[in-house]
């Protein structure tokens, strides 16, 4: 799969931070029964990394990409354990080059025009535009559609579900991403009837 069919698939993007590795099949199997199929798991916890082949047997369909991913050694690590995808929440030019060289679908992050711009010269067509409300939320991708349109962006941070809608419906938006599906607090608590429901309601944006 290539980062277009990937982000076929998928209107909204999970943001995940998963706690224990005993929480990560109940998430993957609640997102999936949601109707999700795209999910991008963050390498913040110690867990994030085993945490994707038990999530990938607990729910097959899901697509999982590692998130937060500062490094070419990060990229590496998220390829062996069968990421599909990588996301990262900035690029320096080490890492842009990295992501080139790994050959990995990627979603370099970026916060502005000249990121956006350094980004393409690299040979990024999609990119995450992280933290989408902070940096301008969709005035500032509204802006970012004349001089740059054929960039397409994955807004993530600060999205609800409520924000969700008015973002999707921007010409250079594939999909929103954001932990508001299933929140840190809904994991630990293991409420995974609560994120099934979210999931279900965000597959349907
Ligand atoms: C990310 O890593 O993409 C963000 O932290 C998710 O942002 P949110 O928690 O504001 O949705």
């Amino acid at each position: 799969m290539n980062i277009d069919d990937i982000l076929a698939a998928a209107s909204v993007i999970p943001v995940l931070e998963i706690p224990t590795i005993e929480s990560a099949a109940p998430l993957a199997k609640a997102l999936s029964a949601g109707g999700l199929r795209v999910v991008e798991l963050t390498l913040r916890t110690d867990c994030a990394l085993k945490a994707v082949s038990v999530m990938q047997d607990a729910a097959p369909d899901l697509i999982i990409g590692m998130g937060t991913i500062r490094t070419a050694d990060d990229i590496k690590a998220a390829c062996d354990v069968g990421s599909s995808f990588v996301v990262s929440p900035g690029a320096s030019l080490t890492l842009l080059d990295a992501l080139v060289a790994s050959g990995a679908p990627s979603l370099p992050g970026v916060a502005t025009a000249s990121e956006a711009m350094t980004a393409f010269d690299a040979g990024f067509v999609a990119m995450k535009f992280f933290p989408a409300e902070p940096a301008g939320g969709i005035s500032y991708l509204k802006s970012l559609a004349g001089p740059l349109p054929d960039i397409v962006f994955c807004p993530t941070g600060g999205i609800s579900a409520e924000k969700a809608p008015n973002y999707l419906v921007l010409p250079n938006v594939a999909c929103v991403g954001g932990s508001w599906i299933a929140p840190k607090a809904a994991i630990e608590a293991g409420d995974w009837a609560k994120i099934e429901a979210n999931a279900r309601n965000a597959a349907q944006l």
